[in-house]
C-alpha cells in the first residue's frame, strides 16, 4: 500500500475535461500507453512512477495525474476518518511540507459537501502527530503535497495528486487576456479538429495565444509543460530526481522551421502584445506570426488548412454578437475555401448566425461555462451545403 518503489506497478488515473476523455486516451495510445480504461472525465491505466514523471510532462489533455492509494468502502462520516486514520501518511511526505486535500464527492453520506476534504485533513494531521508529535499545514492555495477523494456513494478511492497545481499552469503564459482559454481545453480543440501538424494553422480571435502556442508546441513535438517547474510529485518523499531529470534532459526543446504557417490575430493590440509576450520566451516563438486585424481582413495563407477559434460569446453590452457570427460564417464561405473551420462558443443561439450546417459538434466545457465546439469544411469548389441556413439545430 505504500506505493513508493519507482518500479512498482501503480494504479494511474488522468484526469481530464468533460468531453476530451476520448483525445486524452488517443494521446496515451500515442505516447506509447496502448491499454488504458476512458472512464467519465478520466482515463486510467497502470504504470510506474517514472510513467507519472514522464505524462506530467508529456500530457497535454489532462489535468492531473493521480496515483491510487487505497480504496475502501464506508458506512457513514465516521468512517472516512476511521479508515484513513489506518493510513500512514508520513510515508508519504514530511511536517515541513503543506499539504491540502482535493476531489470530488457524490454522496448522500455526508451533509455537507466540504466535510469529506476536512475529515481526511484531519485524519492526515493526526497521524502525523501520533507518530511525529508534529503536524504539516495545510495550504489552500498553493500546497506542495496535493491528496485527491473521490467518494461515489459508499466507496471512497484516496490517491496522490502528483501534479498538485493542474497541468493547465504550463508556465509558458506572464499575461492573461479577459476570457483566456484553459491550455489544457485548448489541446483538446487541437486534438479534435484533427489538425495534421503540417498545413497552415489559423486563430483569427487569438487574445492571449492560447490556441496557437499549444498548436505550434505541437507541431514541434516540444511538451506543453517544458516551462512547468513545479510538480507536486517532487515534495513527496520518494522523489527520484536524477530519474526526473533523465526524463526533463530527454525531452525535445527545439524547434525546427516549419514548411507551414501558423497565423493569428485579433482587434485589440493590448491582446496581440500580450500573446506576443506569451510567445517571446518559447522555442516556437519564430513559428508563429501574430497581427493586428478583424478576423474578417485576414487573408488565408495558404490553400489549405485548419482553423479554430474563440470568438467572444457576446456578454458585453452593446456587442452585436448575431451580426459578427453571421460575418464569420459568410467570412468562411469566401475566404477560407479549402479549410477545416472550427468554432467554439458558449453562445448557441450566436452560433446559429453562422448560417453554415456543421460536419460535426462536440460538447465540452472552458471553465464553467458549457461550449459548442463546431465544425466548418469549407470545400474548394463550393460548399456542399453552402445554401443550408442554419437556423433550427441544436446540441
Ligand atoms: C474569448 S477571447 C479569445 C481568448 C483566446 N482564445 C485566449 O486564449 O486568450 C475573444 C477575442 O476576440 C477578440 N475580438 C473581438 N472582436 C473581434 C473581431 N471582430 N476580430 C478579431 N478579433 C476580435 C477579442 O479582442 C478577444 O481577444
Amino acid at each position: 500500500m505504500i506505493l513508493l518503489n519507482t518500479m512498482e506497478n501503480i494504479k494511474i488515473t488522468l484526469k481530464t475535461i468533460f468531453g476530451l476523455e476520448k483525445v486524452l486516451k488517443e494521446e496515451l495510445e500515442e505516447l506509447g500507453y496502448k491499454q488504458s480504461e476512458q472512464l467519465n472525465r478520466a482515463v486510467q491505466l497502470m504504470g510506474t512512477w517514472e510513467d507519472v514523471y514522464f505524462l506530467n510532462l508529456h500530457v497535454r489533455c489532462a489535468i492531473c495525474v493521480l496515483v491510487e492509494l487505497k480504496t475502501f468502502k464506508i458506512r457513514d462520516e465516521k468512517d472516512l476518518y476511521k479508515q484513513a486514520m489506518k493510513i500512514d501518511w508520513t510515508s508519504y511526505f514530511t511536517s515541513d511540507k503543506t499539504f491540502a486535500v482535493r476531489g470530488a464527492v457524490q454522496s448522500k453520506l455526508f451533509s455537507h459537501t466540504q466535510y469529506p476534504y476536512l475529515l481526511l485533513k484531519d485524519a492526515i494531521v493526526d497521524v502525523f502527530r501520533d507518530k511525529t508529535g508534529d503536524r504539516p499545514d495545510v495550504s489552500l492555495k498553493s500546497p506542495q503535497v496535493v491528496f485527491d477523494l473521490y467518494i461515489k456513494e459508499d466507496f471512497v478511492t484516496l490517491s496522490l495528486n502528483t501534479s498538485g497545481a493542474p497541468l493547465f499552469h504550463r508556465g509558458y503564459r506572464f499575461e492573461v487576456g479577459e476570457a483566456p482559454m484553459n491550455e489544457v481545453v485548448a489541446a483538446g480543440l487541437i486534438r479534435l479538429s484533427g489538425w495534421d501538424k503540417k498545413s497552415a494553422f489559423i486563430d483569427p480571435f487569438c487574445g492571449s495565444g492560447t490556441i496557437l502556442i499549444e498548436a505550434a508546441l505541437l507541431a514541434a513535438n516540444i511538451p506543453s509543460n517544458i516551462e512547468r517547474v513545479h510538480y507536486a510529485f517532487k515534495n513527496f518523499k520518494n522523489y527520484n530526481e536524477g530519474l526526473w531529470e533523465g526524463i526533463y534532459h530527454k525531452a525535445n526543446k527545439r524547434a525546427e522551421t516549419f514548411d507551414f504557417p501558423i497565423i493569428g490575430s485579433d482587434i485589440d493590440s493590448d491582446m496581440v502584445l500580450m500573446a506576443k509576450r506569451n510567445l517571446r520566451g518559447l522555442p516556437i516563438s519564430r513559428n508563429v506570426t501574430i497581427s493586428t486585424a478583424p478576423f474578417n481582413e485576414v487573408k488565408k495563407p495558404a490553400d489549405k488548412g485548419t482553423l479554430i477559434c474563440n470568438p467572444p460569446y457576446g456578454m458585453r453590452i452593446g456587442e452585436n454578437i448575431e451580426e459578427m457570427y453571421a460575418e464569420l460564417g459568410d467570412w468562411f464561405k469566401n475566404e477560407l475555401k479549402g479549410y477545416s473551420c472550427w468554432v467554439i462558443s458558449a453562445n448557441e443561439d450566436a452560433l446559429k448566425h453562422i448560417g453554415l450546417k456543421p460536419d460535426s459538434k462536440v460538447k465540452l466545457y472552458n471553465g464553467d461555462l458549457e461550449c459548442s465546439y463546431r465544425q466548418y469544411t469549407i470545400f474548394d469548389g463550393f460548399r456542399r451545403d453552402a445554401m443550408h441556413r442554419d437556423s433550427t439545430e441544436t446540441i
